[in-house]
């Protein structure tokens, strides 16, 4: 049976479609987006592995290279640079028994589309750190089962890790008991605060496993989970429970990484659980934690750090209401019938308080010549700020305040911006932030860009398509065999 010629003409149409949304989902940073959005900054130009391919002019080799890094080579990885890619809030759901299977299909759908923007954005710029802003999941009031499966999603389908990396998550999912929570509390609770302290000081971590690896890892970048409000809770929700399990799969909720101690290009990662530093607390303990961690930071490490410092947490720093989408608020749970015990509690906050943000930032930022950065979650919208030192106070600007000379009296501090991340949600066009640090000219300097995808419709419409067109290709096939 031969096919008519409208049919054929048809099933070219979907077939062309097919490969132009496949194309577009693939080079998407180069079609959406300027050039300079999808790169580090100062990057330099990348070089063909085949020399035939030089001869390609510029404007059109770079982002052949970019998009296939098979094609190039890999320059080393440089001490003097900082490639961290920033993913805010992916807040993925989970199924129960009653989700209808339309929804179950989306959640499905939307696993793999986060997992692409992680795999285009990885393996075009080849990060050494990859940090998620926390809100991880949609909801902290899921059981441990949940919490398990939520996590096997994010290790296998939106950011594949090693074998090594995930075997934990893959063992605690397959052994699937509940976790012991009580008796990482004794540990805890045991542990001298010197001894908390120091257990969460790590130099130069390139790899979470092979600890003794001295350069980045690129095919394996130290990957960072923050706690968000829905992964562990506001701090009068977050239990005993919440926290241990947390810190089983995802690591510590407060940590600071040192990196090349001791030369003129240090510089460190503070990662800061922002969510337990105000109250009232359902576990107090929990806040005298987080607060030690600071107080320690404060008065052991920072004598001995002269470098600049980048913050990784979840809650944005204070700021008045009109910088951002979400302006200061704190609620507290007030006549709570179904958990009396909560009431006073702090029920969420959109911001730290000024008081906290003035002790995190004096805490964290102790160098008055150097720079430094704060990433941040939670608004989903995204942000972005200074923090200027004005009269022995953060006060937050859409302007950076101009750096004086004259300032000498060791008051002055340089302005440190903040980037509220925006989430990679298809709602908010999946964004990947890009932060770059640069040490040059005997300083580092911090630049930041977003790479947008879009709404995830457009990656399940190339999915779809392309199994029409390879039905359809496969139908005329056959049927020309046949003829
Ligand atoms: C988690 O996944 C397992 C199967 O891997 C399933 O048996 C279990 O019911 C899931 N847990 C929840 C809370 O849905
Ligand atoms: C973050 O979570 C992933 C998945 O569990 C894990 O591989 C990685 O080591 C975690 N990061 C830290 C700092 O523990
Ligand atoms: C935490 O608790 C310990 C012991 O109760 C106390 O000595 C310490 O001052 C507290 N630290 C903070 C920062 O609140
Ligand atoms: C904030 O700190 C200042 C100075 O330390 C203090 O006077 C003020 O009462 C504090 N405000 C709040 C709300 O705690």
């Amino acid at each position: 049976m031969a096919i008519p010629r409208p049919i054929r003409a048809l099933v070219d149409l979907v077939t062309i479609a097919a490969i132009s949304l496949n194309f577009f989902i693939y080079f998407y940073p180069d079609i959406l987006n300027a050039p300079d959005q999808c790169n580090w900054a100062h990057a330099a130009p990348h070089f063909a592995k085949y020399p035939i391919l030089n001869k390609i002019p510029q404007q059109y080799l770079q982002p052949l290279l970019l998009n296939i890094p098979e094609l190039r080579q890999e320059p080393e990885p440089s001490p003097h640079e900082i490639h961290m890619l920033l993913f805010g809030d992916p807040q993925i759901n989970g199924n129960w028994p009653s989700t209808p299977y339309i929804k179950r299909l989306d959640n499905y759908g939307n696993d793999h589309y986060l997992g692409h923007i992680y795999s285009v954005m990885s393996r075009r710029l080849r990060p050494s750190h990859v940090a998620v802003m926390g809100d991880l999941f949609s909801s902290q009031w899921i059981l441990d089962s949940e919490f398990y499966n939520r996590t096997l999603r994010y290790v296998e389908r939106l950011f594949p890790r090693s074998a090594e990396q995930k075997a934990n998550v893959v063992e605690t999912h397959a052994r699937h008991e509940s976790y012991d929570w009580h008796r990482w509390l004794e540990q805890e609770m045991q542990l001298d605060p010197m001894e908390r302290f120091t257990s969460r000081v790590y130099e130069d971590v390139y790899d979470w496993v092979d600890r003794d690896r001295k350069t980045a890892n690129l095919d394996n970048p130290v990957f960072i989970n923050l706690t968000g409000n829905h992964d562990i809770g506001y701090s009068g929700d977050a239990t005993w429970q919440h926290m241990a399990r947390f810190h089983h799969l995802f690591g510590q909720n407060n940590y600071v990484v040192n990196y090349a101690r001791g030369t003129a290009h240090e510089w460190r990662l503070v990662v800061l659980d922002s969510l337990t530093l105000e109250g009232p607390a359902l576990q107090s303990e929990f806040l005298n934690f987080t607060w030690s961690f600071l107080d320690h930071l404060e008065k052991f490490e920072n004598p001995k750090f002269q470098g600049a410092t980048v913050l990784l947490t979840h809650i944005p720093m204070y700021k008045r209401a009109g910088l951002c989408r979400d302006g200061p608020e704190h609620l507290y749970y007030v006549d709570n019938q179904r958990e009396p015990y909560k009431n006073g509690l702090l029920r969420s906050h959109n911001h730290l308080s000024d008081n906290t943000t003035q002790r995190v930032m004096n805490a964290v930022f102790p160098n008055s010549d150097q720079p430094g950065v704060i990433l941040t979650g939670h608004d989903h919208e995204g942000c972005d700020d200074w923090y200027n030192f004005e009269q022995g106070r953060w006060v937050a600007s859409k302007n950076r305040k101009e750096e004086k000379d004259d300032d000498d009296d060791g008051s002055s501090r340089q302005s440190v911006r903040e980037v509220v991340v925006r989430s990679m949600m298809g709602d908010f066009d999946g964004q990947t932030g890009i932060l770059t640090g640069l040490f040059e000219h005997g300083r580092w300097q911090f630049d930041f860009t977003y790479c947008s995808f879009t709404v995830q419709h457009w990656w399940w419409a190339s999915k779809v398509v392309l199994a029409i067109a390879i039905f359809l290709q496969s139908v005329v096939r056959l049927s020309s065999i046949w003829a």
